[in-house]
C-alpha cells in the first residue's frame, strides 16, 4: 500500500498535516485554534453549547491571528443549537473554513452553512447516523470512536475507533467516494495518526492530545493529572453531567477521569438524578478550589499516551513527523 500522511483532507484544505483541532467547549480557545492553524492544522474553536460572548469573543481571538490561514472554523453541539443557534449565525457571517457539528440532527442548519461558503463537518457515533449526515451534505464525516474524551456514546451504543473507521470508510468508498473521513478518539501520537490513515481515514480530529497543551483553556490542574493517570483512568457515564446541570438527551455520556467524586456516584446514577444536591455542592467546591479528585478532567483513554504538555504547534510538528516516517517505511 503506498500511503502517505498527506491525504485528501489536507489538500482540500490547504493544510500541511491532516489533522484536525477537535472543536472543544470551553478548552479550544482562539489562541488553540489560531496555533493549530499556523501550525499547518484546522483549527476549529470549540463554540460547545452557543454561548454567544465565549464564542464571540475566542472566535475573533483566531481569526485575528490565523484568520489569514484559511484554517480557521468552528464547532457546535446540535441539540444546544435546536434551542438557540444565535452563536452559529453569527460565526457565518464571517465566512469561516468549516463547521464542525455533532450531537443531533445537522440537516437543518446545513443550507446556510453552505450559503456562508463552509465545509459542514459532521461528527457521527454509529452507522446508522450515517444517511443522515450524508443528506444534510456533510464534506467531511468524523467517526468518533468511544475511547473520545468528552461526550460521545454511551457503552450500550459507542463504537471503537479501531473498527469502526475502516467500516466507515468502505461505506463511503462505496456509497459517496468524494465525502472525506476523519477518525476521532484515541489518536495522540504519530503511531495512532499513522494508523488512522492505514484504516483509511483521510485523517484525524485530535481531542484530548491537544487539550493537554500550554495554549488549551483548560484549568492547569486537570492538565497536570491527565500527565500523570494512566489510560486506565478515565471512565464514560453521566456523573458529570449530572453534577455539572448539563441536560444531555440519551443515548450520550461523557468520558473524563474517573475521579474519587465520580466513584462516589457511579453505582448509584437514579439516586444522583433524584437528589442531586449533595453530589452538586461537593463538585461545585471541588471546581472553586481547583480540586480535582471532584472537579472533573475531560480526557479520553489517550491520557496514557500524554507525558507532558507542549506548545500545540511543536506537538503537532512531532506527531506529524513520526507519523510521516511511519508511513513512509
Ligand atoms: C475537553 C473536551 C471537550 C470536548 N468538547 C466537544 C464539543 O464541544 N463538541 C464536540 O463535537 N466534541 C467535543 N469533544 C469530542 C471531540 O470532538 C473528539 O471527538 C474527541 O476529543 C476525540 O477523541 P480524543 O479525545 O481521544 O482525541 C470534546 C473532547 C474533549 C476532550
Amino acid at each position: 500500500m503506498n500511503l502517505t500522511l498527506a491525504s485528501r483532507f489536507s489538500r482540500r484544505f490547504g493544510l500541511s498535516t491532516p489533522i484536525a483541532l477537535a472543536p472543544m467547549a470551553q478548552a479550544s480557545g482562539g489562541a488553540l485554534a489560531a496555533v493549530c492553524a499556523q501550525a499547518g492544522a484546522l483549527g476549529l474553536v470549540g463554540g460547545g453549547y452557543g454561548e454567544l460572548d465565549w464564542t464571540q469573543r475566542e472566535y475573533a481571538l483566531a481569526e485575528k491571528d490565523a484568520g489569514h490561514t484559511g484554517r480557521i472554523g468552528c464547532g457546535f453541539i446540535v441539540w444546544k443549537l435546536d434551542e438557540d443557534a444565535s452563536a452559529l449565525d453569527w460565526v457565518l457571517e464571517r465566512r469561516p473554513r468549516a463547521v464542525f457539528l455533532s450531537f443531533g440532527d445537522p440537516r437543518p442548519y446545513a443550507r446556510r452553512i453552505a450559503a456562508a461558503g463552509a465545509e459542514l463537518m459532521v461528527q457521527v457515533q454509529r452507522m446508522e447516523q450515517v444517511p443522515m449526515a450524508l443528506e444534510a451534505g456533510a464534506s467531511v464525516l468524523i467517526a468518533q470512536g468511544s475511547e473520545a474524551g468528552g461526550h460521545g456514546m454511551n457503552a450500550l451504543n459507542g463504537r471503537a475507533t479501531m473498527a469502526f473507521v475502516p467500516e466507515l470508510a468502505d461505506r463511503l468508498a462505496q456509497h459517496s467516494p468524494d465525502t472525506l473521513l476523519l477518525a476521532a478518539g484515541g489518536i495522540a501520537d504519530g503511531r495512532t495518526l499513522a494508523a488512522a490513515r492505514v484504516l483509511g481515514a483521510d485523517g484525524a480530529v485530535m481531542g484530548s492530545r491537544l487539550w493537554a497543551t500550554r495554549e488549551s483553556l483548560a484549568p492547569s490542574g486537570a492538565k497536570a493529572q491527565a500527565v500523570e493517570v494512566d489510560g486506565d483512568a478515565t471512565a464514560r457515564s453521566s456523573v458529570f453531567d449530572i453534577l455539572r446541570r448539563k441536560n444531555w438527551p440519551q443515548p450520550y455520556d461523557f468520558r473524563a477521569i474517573r475521579n474519587t467524586l465520580h466513584r462516589q456516584w457511579e453505582g448509584r446514577l437514579a439516586e444522583l438524578r433524584a437528589a442531586p444536591g449533595q453530589g452538586r455542592a461537593d463538585y461545585d467546591a471541588g471546581v472553586k478550589a481547583g480540586d480535582f479528585s471532584r472537579a472533573h478532567a475531560t480526557v479520553g483513554e489517550a491520557t496514557g499516551l500524554i507525558c507532558d504538555l507542549p506548545g500545540a504547534a511543536d506537538l503537532i510538528a512531532r506527531i506529524s513527523s513520526q507519523a510521516a516516517q511511519i508511513l513512509e517505511r
